[in-house]
């Protein structure tokens, strides 16, 4: 039940495995990697405490040594301070260019451990073992590697693609329930930027998906994983689609810097809520048909997603707060806000051309609400 996604990059290329168990295969994928046959594992506590000692054990039946540097978890991590200190242990392993480094965990430990990777003798090579589902559909694949600043977040990295990607999906059955609806959020967003027919296979096998169904699960990351390599081998940099996969990111943005990035608002969360604005967005222009926004909601709904701006916990700024935010956004270009839309699902594309009016009204309504 395992599946293989290529991403096809030129003098960069690699492999996503993906499937339940693949933890125990990790050993003999790390040792045809070839390099030092020691290997050094970034990783955060929670991860360390339920997974770890199957991970070092797979790697030592394979006669691979390995040590581990386990940070506390969650996204202050991806920080300067954390970044010294993972690439000053990794030079104190005397981890060398040919040699494998580990990121073992969701996307805050795949960013931080990638980005040292990156910088670390100007560039070592490492593994993504994404343990979340977030990680394991967005994270962990395509190369995007860093760290937050205080003026915003992931404003300080590097493109370092990894030279392996194991998703073993038997580790999100040890996810808490709200994390896998997060990670989920990412999932919906595929169907709804480019592929229709996963957005009707989701409707009908994600609550089985949710529920444990794990042919469901492996289907589901997979076929992510496929859509995003595909848009990252079109344009590795993001000079123009790969833009597409922040649809909904915009949005999420705005509502996570006006959240603090605390747990009011999880990264997918954000995504979901986004992605339903950015559809009623698209059929307020015109530019999709009414039923399209309605759908997105009713699925989110069903799955126990967050979905509007009100199911946020607490006070929220006002629209034109909220309006300022998105304009703090990375992807802004020459000071125009760049939105990805629909024609209808499965049909996003970019644009700068949306009235801040539109948007304004939107934001308006949706607190209101
Ligand atoms: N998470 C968006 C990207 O990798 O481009």
């Amino acid at each position: 039940m395992t599946a293989k996604v290529h991403v096809d990059l030129p003098g960069r290329a690699y492999d996503i495995h993906i499937g339940p168990g693949l933890i125990a295969q990790a050993g003999a994928h790390l040792a045809a990697l070839g390099g030092r046959r020691h290997i050094c594992i970034i990783t955060d506590d929670n991860v360390a405490r339920l997974h770890l000692a199957g991970l070092q054990g797979a790697l030592s039946a394979a006669g691979l040594t390995s040590s581990a540097l386990a940070l506390p978890p969650g996204e202050a991590t991806k920080s300067w301070t954390q970044l010294e200190h993972v690439t000053e242990w990794l030079l104190a392993q005397k981890v060398e260019r040919k040699d494998c480094v580990i990121a073992f965990g969701g996307g805050v430990i795949g960013d931080l451990a990638g980005f040292a990777a990156a910088i670390l003798r100007r560039g070592v090579r490492f593994v993504q073992i994404p343990t979340s589902l977030l990680a394991q559909v967005d994270s962990s694949v395509g190369g995007k590697t860093g760290i937050n600043s205080p003026h915003g977040k992931n404003l300080i990295g590097a493109f370092h693609q990894p030279a392996l990607v194991l998703a073993d999906t038997y580790l999100l059955g040890t996810l808490p329930e709200r994390d896998f609806l997060a990670g989920y959020g990412e999932v919906v967003k595929y169907g709804l930027l480019g592929d229709a027919a996963f957005f009707d296979w989701l409707e009908t096998s994600a609550p089985g998906m949710a529920a444990g169904d794990m042919d469901a699960r492996v289907r589901a990351v997979t076929r992510s994983c496929e859509m995003k390599a595909d848009i990252v081998r079109r344009d590795e940099t993001e000079q123009g689609d790969r833009a597409l996969l922040n649809l909904g990111h915009t949005f999420c943005h705005a509502l996570e810097s006006a959240t603090g990035y605390s747990d009011r608002l999880l990264h997918g969360e954000g995504v979901a809520i986004g992605c339903a604005l950015a559809f009623e967005l698209s059929a307020r222009l015109g530019l999709c048909s009414q039923e399209d926004p309605s759908r997105v909601r009713a699925h989110l709904r069903a799955m126990g997603m967050k979905v509007d701006i009100s199911d946020i916990p607490g006070d929220l700024p006002g629209a034109e707060a909220l309006l300022h935010l998105m304009g703090q956004d990375k992807k802004v270009q020459d000071g125009k806000l760049r939105f990805i839309l629909a024609r209808g699902i499965g049909e996003a594309f970019i644009t700068s051309d949306v009235p801040g009016d539109a948007v304004l009204d939107l934001l308006r309504d949706a607190l209101r609400s």
